[in-house]
């Protein structure tokens, strides 16, 4: 019998988590503390060859490539940002779904000949944008881009929209969708070679249970 390597994953704290942790125990994966209380970073597991460790969503792909954890799960939104990167991503795992919407304010559709548009996602914007020939300038934000437009420091923003309470709580609406967002599992090209067996054996009852939920939705 071949022996299990020891699997590090990368969980992004939030949102994402709360969606992860069942999936992992239908895996047969349960953290041994919650992660959404305990100060802990490192967390063993049912799985003796298996630990988590928790960090911020945008930090996994960094752990996942210098090899800190073999796996990772973080969101679409995260590794089209950080496209430099050679992670391989063999699942959409279908959790934390929303959308990268372009919004405005309601009413305000037109906007100048380069019009401003305040994003985290500036990457995105600018293939979106270039994509459609049009110049726009780009400005960076790391959170709360909604206040951009009601100030008059953006025409537009490009933001992650899930339930739309947050546009609609501020008097701005989507204009158009940029892409469906989910959150993928990422694995470091090495592992993917070294510890093939059991990252291909945790890929697979993963895809499995994914595919198990896609049929009940
Ligand atoms: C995200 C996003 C929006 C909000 C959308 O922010 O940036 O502000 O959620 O959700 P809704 O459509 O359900 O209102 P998040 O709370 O994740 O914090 P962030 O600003 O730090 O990204």
């Amino acid at each position: 019998m071949v022996s299990e390597s020891q699997l590090t994953l990368a969980l992004s704290k939030g949102r994402i988590l709360e969606e992860t942790l069942p999936l992992l125990a239908r895996v047969g994966i349960v953290p041994e503390e919650d992660p959404a209380s305990s100060r802990r970073l490192i967390l063993g597991t049912s799985r003796p060859s298996v630990r988590l460790i928790i960090v911020r969503p945008t930090d996994v792909p960094t752990y996942v490539l210098h090899g800190g954890a073999d796996l990772g799960v973080t969101g679409k939104d995260i590794l089209m940002e950080q496209s430099g990167s050679i992670l391989y991503e063999p699942l959409d795992l279908r959790i934390g779904r929303c959308r990268l919407v372009l919004a405005g304010r309601e009413g305000r559709g037109q906007a100048g000949a380069q019009p401003r548009v305040a994003t985290k996602y500036v990457a995105a914007t600018r293939a979106f944008f270039a994509a459609r020939g049009q110049q726009v300038d780009v400005i960076k934000l790391y959170g709360s881009m909604e206040l951009a437009p009601l100030v008059g420091l953006a025409d537009w923003i490009v933001d992650l929209v899930d339930t739309g309470n947050t546009l609609r709580a501020n008097g701005l609406v989507p204009l158009e969708t940029l892409m469906e967002i989910s959150a993928r599992l990422v694995v470091n090209p090495a592992s993917w070679k070294t510890k093939h067996a059991s990252v291909r054996a945790l890929v697979a009852a993963l895809a499995e249970v994914v595919e198990a939920e896609r049929g009940v939705q």
